[in-house]
């Protein structure tokens, strides 16, 4: 048979592949077929929305064009024959006009690193041409599918909240008292809002949008017919009839079905799965029908969940309430059903097959009986789903031939109940860990139970129905003690072995209970017996850019998908793929490297090894880590080889073939193996000042504990990339990297390559987010690439999947402490110890350093008189840690405010009471002996503190707390000081040059890159200032190392102050040369200046240096300045915990943060609610999970829970404080990267305090009890935490020798 054309449109533009490969994706299509390259991957699997793209077709059904969003990265081209498809280059340019989504995030400061920002452009834009008008709800619900690492989320929503019929922005002229525009004139500080003006906006004119191919339109009335591709493995067939797809099923049994491929998908890609026949139902007319029967509502299975949303909602909104009990309980499924984009192409019949354990929607249809009628040639059966439709893991009824044709969801009836529940990591998370339908059916007129059926995901290896407890309720009535009997049935019935996959035992456990509870108290309150819980209710020149809120520069072009990012440079025309091949065991000898599978692949070229490294194998910071492994793998992710081949997908197929074996050696996991075997690097660092025994003596109470922090993945929305260039000369190569360290980049191609450094030149133009992860992991691509390059010839890329980055290149460090705080009744501390752990992994990379930055941040902002903080570098066999956003101070702040919290509990006071006390004054000296200068930190406090109403608001949280039993509230307010400066001395250091053109026009370089944080907008604005010129004259192209050379990394917050002050230098030298010109043409231009400079030959190029003065600091005496200054701020959060699942909602976040005079406030306020952000991630819901062997289970968003546009606090108030300039760095400003990522916090505290509320609803409660909560507070921390009489029940016992499914490390 041939293969058929495929016929589809993008941006207008007909395409027509002749060769459709059923394996090829439209975002492999779109960026390497097509060159565009606005579309990004950020996961590949369809978790954070960065592909977004917008489908429309003509649905014959509905007899209209439709438009919905849908994930590139999962689509298969072939689904898309007669679609038109639009993306980010479609709806808008620079070159042209902004679509105003697009102007809208831009000016908005909705961009920083802007590596989401085409998705969610596209999710909003697809939202607008469904609903130009839409609502605030609607309009996040059409970005609950995205994620983004940088702007917190705040910026994004202000932006499109001008889109909004309700809430929508007037510009300042309404009368509503709390319009976003009002606020800030009576402040004392800069609130966030009012960072732009939306009556600059262009409006948006539905009219203008692209219409529909009309040459897909003329084709709605021909007939379809059926289509067949055929790809290098695989083949794809579209049926277009019910009988055509039967006879296929009849003829192939073995032959996949595929809708939406959302299943299917995952499994070609991450599993490594081959499906060589795959037939699509997706346009047969009976799989796509919706029908309203006498029992309920059939849906076609190839109907998608939208379409299932849609026609629920509309039911739900004209039934009466009692026929759709049901219809609610799946809403409140799909609610929580990952994004928009999947809804729109998952099926419905492909998530009931799929069969997983933790389908969301099969214990729904299974608890209220759903009928599903099941189809072959010549058969037809409809059964309803009970407990035997799953017959095991991943299987159902469903025979060889047949396929589901329908699911109908039944009306309830009177006196039926329904409730659904889902718990995963956070409220936007997809991935349940338990997941529960209940319905129960009452005698009429009675509360006697004539049927009760409870139903779970995630209790076992499919989907269960608790049949032992439930049968032995009949006939009895719904009361207290029925609640207690079926608690006591499912804590028996519903047992996980102590090492069950997914771990969580005992939280997974007492959710069954918890959500029994849940529906008993919902049905009572339906019955009307009894009340609900409350829910909560919801002299300086205008052409000084100098701190103005400038949007930053380059997001408009980052809205439009203009902005070039490593993997949007078009490909060469000889340009080859490399894919490492890295360590399945944690510590192992390698015994053999079998390549021969490998090089059978399409497209094979070689095999790189330790023995194609020309220069030295030896690099890392320390020279302790190799490019490829010798003979020995010391962690799982460990790099042994690389293929190179011709295409990406090929060389993810030859890596995969790449056959290793190993020797097993014994392994050291976590920081507690670590310390029972002594494993560590180098020896103890240590802070010490002051007489500890003296101090412990005179104490009135001492308490001593551990506290654990877990690590963090940078979770940067792009990967790891780079392309290593040959150059053909003298050993000449040019290396474009997403990198934060330019010159060590270089340095360490230059020594893998053994050329001088003067024959790699690195450029980077920006990169999709750094947070530390690129300071120095980056060159385990970059070194990888470079000897691919140099073997080949050619030029090698390779940019990491999501889960390899994940799995090699480490993140933030696990800490624990061991402490032991001595302080008086009045709360006052007298003496402090604290021993520190890191887990830092295979290599020592920037772990001591980090470490160092946990010693000097050990007091907070607190004065302790007597203190020992010690230091331990854990050696073990995890991927080396790394630098990370803070740099190990916010570890070292959260145990200082645990031993804080626990004084304040001990002695009885409240807690900020105690907090402030021992708060520093101006002059204090550190515990490492630097005077605070200029300390504003109790003013943040005094200022956040009235601002948030703190007091009032305890009283109200105090007295809704006793209203309230099973909801608790929790408020803190906490301080940070973060020392600003490399604490290597020569690191602060910075270069700037500027090349003056004879048009007046300035390119400007300097050291630091572009990673999102605005670096280069405030550098135009510092040279504008200086140069007395508009910003529009000045342009930043890239960083480079021919341009300045031995920059230090862009970290530690100081690019701004050092390349700041370099930039200024340089100007200064150019301003220098033109005075005289100046001089003798007072009323001349810029332009003039330039071209009389130049015309008397004088030079218009300058570099400008620059190095801290002052800082350098002694570990051994505890003398120097470690730091140039501090930043200062306060957070106050409030948050609710739901105490029977473990959730909680984070009400209202107040800031107060010091950034001295800010240069561009839209920047630093971005700055402050993205780091707070990603500190709530650190803090509440980011876990790395590992296996006992040392695997890192966390490889994606589907299992790496990163905040999302939920999780942002719902009122979230963030404030500069004015007159605080800063003599230490350029134009009186501050840094502002990292320092506020600590105020997050807040956040943990206030859950701790509301955890203690609960707790103190036992009898036998001590109010001075101190509990354990460790970090990060997630729900099974705070659902086992809330101990009743659920937990109770469920506490399982692990044998000796059990090992658990997953360690903390
Ligand atoms: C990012 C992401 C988020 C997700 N979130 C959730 C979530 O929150 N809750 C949840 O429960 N699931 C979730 N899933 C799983 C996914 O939603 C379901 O698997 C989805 O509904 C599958 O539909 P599909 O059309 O894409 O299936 P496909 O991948 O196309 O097919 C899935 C399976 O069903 C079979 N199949 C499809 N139609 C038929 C038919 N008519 N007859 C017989 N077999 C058929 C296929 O052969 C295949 O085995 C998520 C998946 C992803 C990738
Ligand atoms: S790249 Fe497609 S959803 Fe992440
Ligand atoms: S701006 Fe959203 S990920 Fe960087």
């Amino acid at each position: 048979m041939t293969a058929d054309e495929l016929v589809f449109f993008v941006n207008g533009k007909k395409v027509v592949e002749k060769n459709a490969d059923p394996e090829t994706t439209l975002l492999a299509y779109l960026r390497r077929k097509l060159g565009l390259s606005g579309t990004k991957l950020g996961c590949g699997e369809g978790g954070c929305g960065a592909c977004t793209v917008m489908f429309s077709k003509y649905d014959r059904l509905q007899n209209k064009i439709v438009h919905f969003p849908a994930n590139a990265c999962l689509a298969p081209i072939c689904s898309l024959h007669h679609v038109a498809v639009t993306t980010v280059e479609g709806i808008g340019s620079t070159r042209t006009r902004l679509h105003p989504v697009q102007e809208r995030i831009a000016k908005s400061h909705g961009s920083q690193c802007g590596f989401c920002t085409p998705g969610i452009v596209m999710s909003m834009y697809t939202l607008l041409r469904n609903q130009p008008e839409p609502t605030m709800e609607e309009i996040e619900d059409a970005l609950q599918g995205n994620l983004c690492r940088c702007t917190g989320y705040r910026p994004i929503l202000q932006g499109f909240r001008t889109f909004a019929r309700d809430g929508g922005c007037c510009g300042g002229k309404g009368n509503d008292p709390n319009c976003c525009m009002n606020q800030k004139k009576d402040h004392t500080v800069t609130l966030s809002p009012s960072l732009f003006n939306p009556e600059e906006f262009m409006p948006l004119d539905p009219t203008q949008e692209p219409i529909f191919p009309p040459e897909l339109l003329r084709l709605k009335d021909a007939p379809q017919k059926q289509l067949h591709f055929e790809g290098e493995r695989v083949t794809w067939i579209q049926a277009s009839t019910l009988k055509e797809l039967l006879d296929l099923k009849a003829q192939h049994p073995e032959a996949t079905l595929v809708v939406g491929n959302m299943e299917i998908g995952i499994e070609m890609k991450f599993k490594n799965k081959l499906f060589p026949l795959i037939v699509c139902p997706a346009w047969i007319p009976e799989l796509n029908s919706v029908e309203h029967g006498e029992e309920g509502i059939s849906f076609g299975a190839s109907c998608p969940l939208s379409c299932v949303e849609k026609t629920l909602l509309d039911a739900v909104a004209q039934l009466p309430t009692h026929k759709t009990e049901v219809f609610r309980g799946v809403l409140e499924q799909l609610r929580w059903f990952s994004g928009k984009q999947l809804k729109s192409v998952a099926s419905i019949g492909g998530n009931v097959i799929t069969a997983s354990p933790i389908s969301d929607l099969n214990p729904v249809f299974m608890a209220s009986g759903a009928k599903l009628t099941m189809v072959s040639r010549g058969t037809r059966r409809t059964i309803r789903m009970d407990h035997t439709f799953f017959p095991g893991y991943r299987k159902t009824l469903l025979g060889p031939e047949e396929i589901l044709l329908a699911i109908e969801i039944p009306y309830s009836r009177e006196g039926e109940f329904f409730s659904s529940f889902k718990q995963s990591s956070g409220r936007e998370d997809y991935v349940a860990k338990v997941t529960s339908g209940m319905r129960v059916l009452f005698k009429p007129g009675t509360t006697q139970i004539e049927e009760l059926v409870l139903c779970y995901g995630g209790m076992a290896d499919r989907t269960i129905s608790a049949l032992k407890t439930t049968r032995k309720q009949l006939s009895k009535f719904w009361n207290e003690e029925l609640l207690q009997d079926v608690c006591a049935g499912l804590a028996e019935e519903l047992q996980l072995a102590p090492d069950a996959p997914g771990g969580m035992i005992e939280f997974r456990r007492t959710l069954t209970l918890s959500f029994f509870f849940k529906f008993y108290l919902t049905v009572l309150q339906k019955l009307g017996k009894v009340d609900s819980e409350d829910e909560v209710p919801k002299g300086q020149s205008e052409e000084d850019m100098v701190g103005r809120p400038l949007p930053h520069l380059g997001a408009s072009m980052q809205a439009c998908g203009e902005a070039m990012y490593c993997d949007d440079i078009p490909r060469y025309q000889n340009e080859l793929s490399l894919r490492l091949v890295t360590s399945t065991r944690a510590h192992a000898k390698i015994k053999s490297i079998d390549t021969s599978e490998a090089q059978k692949v399409p497209g094979f070229v070689c095999f790189l090894s330790a023995d194609d490294v020309s220069g030295s194998n030896k690099t890392g910071f320390f020279n302790d880590e190799t490019v490829f492994a010798n003979d020995e793998v010391t962690c799982v992710g460990h790099i042994i080889g690389a293929v190179v081949t011709d295409t990406p997908e090929h060389a993810q197929r030859a890596a995969q073939a790449v056959k290793i074996t190993y020797e097993d050696l014994p392994a050291i996991i976590t920081i507690e193996d670590a310390i029972k075997h002594n494993s560590f690097y180098g020896s103890e660092l240590k802070i010490e000042k002051g007489d500890l025994q003296k101090g412990f003596a005179e104490a009135d109470n001492i308490v001593s504990g551990e506290f654990y922090i877990g690590g963090q993945e940078h979770f940067y929305l792009e990967t790891h990339c780079a392309i290593a260039v040959p150059k053909g000369e003298a050993g000449e190569m040019e290396l474009f990297v997403s990198t934060q360290n330019t010159t060590k980049t270089q340095a360490f191609v230059a020594k893998v390559l053994g050329v001088p450094a003067n024959r790699i030149l690195i450029r980077v133009k920006r990169l999709g987010g750094g947070f530390g992860g690129k300071e120095i992991r980056s060159t385990l691509v970059s070194t990888a690439v470079a000897v691919g390059a140099y073997k080949t010839g050619c030029p090698v890329r390779c940019m990491l999947d999501r889960d390899e980055d994940m799995l090699i290149t480490g993140g933030r460090h696990p800490f624990l402490a061991r402490y032991k705080v001595g302080f008086m009744k009045t709360g006052r501390i007298v003496a402090l110890e604290v021993d520190h752990y890191s887990n830092a992994g295979n290599t020592l990379d920037l772990s001591e350093a980090i470490m160092q930055q946990t010693l000097l941040h050990m007091d907070n902002g607190y004065k302790i008189p007597n203190i020992r903080g010690t230091g331990w570098l854990c050696k073990t066999n995890l991927p080396s840690n790394t630098a990370f956003r803070g740099f190990g101070r916010p570890q070292g702040m959260l145990i200082a405010e645990h031993w804080m919290s626990e004084i304040a509990v001990t002695c009885g006071l409240p807690a900020e009471e105690v907090r402030r006390k021992n708060m520093y004054k101006e002059g204090d000296l550190t515990h490492f002996n630097q005077k605070l200068e200029g300390f504003t930190l109790t003013r943040c406090w005094d200022e956040c503190l009235a601002s948030s109403q703190y007091h009032a608001r305890k009283s109200e949280i105090d007295k809704f707390n006793k209203e309230n039993c099973w909801k608790k509230r929790g408020l803190c307010i906490v301080p940070t000081k973060f020392g600003v400066s490399f604490t290597v001395h020569f690191l602060n250091q910075a270069g700037a040059l500027i090349h003056v053109y004879t048009d007046g026009s300035v390119l400007l370089t300097h050291g630091g890159t572009e990673m999102g944080q605005g670096l280069h907008t405030k550098m135009v604005q510092v040279a504008s200032r200086a140069l007395k010129i508009p910003t529009s004259k000045i342009y930043i192209s890239e960083t480079s190392t021919n341009t300045v050379p031995n920059t230090s990394p862009t970290a530690a917050s100081v690019s701004t102050d050092l390349n700041g002050q370099a930039v200024y230098e340089a100007c200064q030298t150019i301003l220098k040369r033109l005075e005289p010109f100046k001089r003798k043409n007072p009323s001349g231009s810029w332009e003039d200046w330039v071209i009389a400079a130049y015309q008397d030959a004088v030079s218009l190029s300058a570099t400008g240096f620059y190095k801290a003065p002052d800082v350098g600091y002694s570990f051994e005496t505890n003398s120097g300045n470690p730091f140039n200054y501090f930043s200062y701020g306060v957070a106050c959060s409030e948050v609710e915990i739901d105490c029977l699942t473990g959730d909680h909602k984070n009400l209202r976040t107040d800031i107060v943060m010091d950034v001295g005079s800010s240069l561009n406030p839209a920047i630093d306020i971005g700055q402050v609610e993205g780091a707070f952000v990603q500190g709530l991630g650190l803090f509440t819901l980011e876990e790395l999970q590992y296996s006992p062997e040392g695997s890192l289970y966390t490889r994606g968003p589907s299992t790496y829970k990163i905040p999302t546009f939920d999780s942002i606090p719902i009122e979230f108030r963030v404030s500069l404080l004015r007159d605080s300039p800063n003599k230490k760095a350029i134009y009186a400003s501050k840094a502002v990267g990292e320092p506020p990522l600590f105020l997050a916090a807040s956040v943990f505290f206030a859950i701790k305090d509301a955890i203690r509320a609960a707790r103190a609803q036992h009898k036998d409660y001590d109010m001075k009890e101190l509990f354990r909560l460790d970090s990060p507070a997630t729900q099974e921390k705070i659902r086992n935490a809330c101990v009743d009489k659920f937990t109770t029940l469920c506490v399982t016992g692990v044998p000796e020798n059990c090992k658990a499914w997953s360690l903390r490390v």
